[in-house]
């Protein structure tokens, strides 16, 4: 499962592209204006961290605004991603920058028939919103794997991107469920490494060696 970071934050995205485990980002007009910077500023300032692919969200509403803001958001750099709303205007555009080669995410997922018209629109990724769902008290995990059995059924080329992952506990079920990606705000990227038993044992082993007056360079 690819690991993407959920932030328009360049200092933090930094930090976390040093693990060298940070496949790619998503960002969202919600993380941009925290950012409190220019979008095409801070994508291009990503795109030239990352590698991988960079998601960078459509903010217009009719099939074609979304056109133009979306290929100029993709002439910032051959890693973007234009992101869309899953909508009848969102798909519309998703199907006509699939046709220019350009990749896309549909974002705002939260049902399998909207997964699967996403699919059918040729989407790179699609972007089922886990912990959005849970606040509402339904069952995120379970639609990625509803949608993981769907696409295999029918051999659909889209990624599912899991999004709106608020815990460890959440990566690890996405990861079960057979989602291809899941995008991580930077504080859930750093609980990944955390086990009490490993700071337990890394404890013992350090004292135990500590005993031994040995070093090893
Ligand atoms: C990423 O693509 C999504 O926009 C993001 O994961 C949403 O997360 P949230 O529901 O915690 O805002």
């Amino acid at each position: 499962m690819l690991i993407f970071a959920d932030t328009a934050d360049t200092k933090l995205l930094a930090e976390l592209n040093e693990t060298g485990l940070i496949d790619g980002v998503t960002t969202n007009p919600t993380l941009i204006a925290k950012s409190g910077r220019v979008i095409a500023e801070v994508i291009k300032e990503i795109a030239e961290m990352i590698d991988g692919p960079i998601s960078a969200e459509v903010t217009a509403t009719d099939y074609k605004q979304m056109i133009a803001e979306g290929e100029k958001l993709a002439a910032i750099a051959s890693n973007i991603v234009i992101k869309v709303p899953l909508t009848v205007d969102g798909l519309k555009a998703t199907k006509a920058f699939s046709e220019q080669g350009l990749m896309t995410n549909v974002t705002l997922c939260f049902s399998v028939p909207q997964a699967l018209l996403a699919a059918k629109a040729g989407a790179t990724f699609v972007s089922p919103f886990v912990g959005r769902l849970e606040d509402q008290g339904a069952d995120g995990i379970q639609l990625l794997h509803d949608i993981r059995t769907v696409y295999d059924q029918y051999d659909f080329d889209t990624e599912i991107l899991a999004a709106s992952l608020r815990n460890s506990a959440h990566v690890a079920q996405a990861a079960i469920a057979g989602a291809d990606c899941a995008t991580l705000p930077p504080a859930v990227f750093n609980e990944l490494f955390k086990h009490p038993l490993t700071d337990k044992g890394l404890e013992i082993f350090m004292a135990d060696w500590a005993k031994t007056g040995q070093s090893i360079l």
